[in-house]
């Protein structure tokens, strides 16, 4: 049985469809990720299914039970980091967590108090007050917040935005680190590095879609390409001719870069030198890298997932 059962889920504001007709499923114990760009209606999702934001229409169930008309019904089985959490300036990191756990029927005790601040690296912060923390130890008092309840499902929406590379680095350990404990993780994200290494399956969403959903390796295999190639070019080359003459699966241009899709390599750069030859247009800034998921978002919109 699923843990998350999402079915036609839809929501419009005024006459802008957020999120228009989402179906999908999370199993027990997944890390599963929503990676989209700014507006494509991760957050409108996920609050809908944290009983947040009320759908105009569909179903959403959390071990079973149906989030909407009673959102209260699913709310001890969750736990929610907001993309903004509001946190209060002047209490400590100890008594945010005795707040957010009053808001709870169950909460853990104390020694697993003790345990989580070890988990999210925030031991010696205690009796720090939340205006004297950084934004990455605020980020991480933030998911720490979402686990006092010991819930069976995680939403973290963006829980790393902002974050430096190596602060990042430490929240997905952390968030494995709870998986591993068995609590089913669902995350938002516009980093597709931080959705391929930690995500088991991830849905691709674009305004208000979900265009597709598998695992990070599967939606990249879809491609039907081990390699991109990708160049800039001093006059502008049509991509039929390209296609062809390169034998690549794919060929795309966004912002005046070139990308190509092929399963040889070398066949490719040949014909790509031949043509840039015959046709007199000169290869500029020529890179030459495995497939990955923005290459599966751009191959789906036509769009780079950062704008
Ligand atoms: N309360 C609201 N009232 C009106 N429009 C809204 C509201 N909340 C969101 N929207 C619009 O709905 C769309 C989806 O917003 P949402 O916050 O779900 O996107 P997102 O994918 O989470 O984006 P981001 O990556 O920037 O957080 C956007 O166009 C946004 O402007
Ligand atoms: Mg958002």
């Amino acid at each position: 049985m699923n843990t998350i059962e999402v079915k036609d889920l839809s929501k419009a504001y005024v006459d802008l469809k957020a999120v228009d007709n989402v179906s999908f499923e999370v199993a027990q114990g997944e890390i599963f990720g929503i990676l989209g760009p700014n507006g494509a209606g991760k957050t409108t999702t996920l609050e809908m299914i944290e009983g947040l934001r009320r759908p105009d229409s569909g179903e959403i169930k959390i071990k079973s039970i149906s989030v909407w008309p009673n959102p209260g019904a699913t709310k001890e089985l969750i736990g929610v980091q907001l993309q903004t959490t509001a946190l209060f300036d002047y209490l400590t990191v100890r008594e945010m967590l005795a707040l957010f756990g009053s808001f709870y029927r169950r909460v853990l005790n104390a020694a697993q108090i003790d345990e989580l601040l070890e988990a999210v690296s925030l031991v010696d912060k205690e009796k720090a007050r939340v205006n004297e923390l950084s934004g990455g130890q605020q980020q991480r008092l933030s998911i720490a917040l979402a686990l006092v309840n010991d819930p069976e499902v995680v939403f973290l929406d963006e829980p790393t935005t902002g974050l430096d590379p190596q602060a990042r680095r430490s929240l997905w350990d952390v968030i494995r680190k709870i998986n591993k404990e068995g609590k089913t993780i669902v995350l938002t994200t516009h980093y597709m590095e931080e959705a391929e290494v930690l995500c088991g399956r991830v849905a691709i969403m674009d305004a208000g879609r979900i265009i597709d959903i598998n695992a990070p390796k599967k939606l990249i295999e879809g491609l039907g390409a081990e390699v991109k190639i990708s160049f800039q070019s001093s006059h502008d080359v049509a991509l039929d001719d390209l296609k062809k003459q390169t034998e690549a699966s794919e060929t795309s241009v966004f912002e005046g870069q070139y990308v190509l899709y092929t399963k040889d390599v070398q066949t490719s750069i040949i014909g790509l030198f031949d043509m840039a030859k015959a046709d007199n247009f000169k290869v500029e800034n020529l890179h030459i890298s495995g497939a990955n998921l923005e290459d599966v978002f751009l191959q789906y919109t036509g769009k780079g997932l950062r704008d």
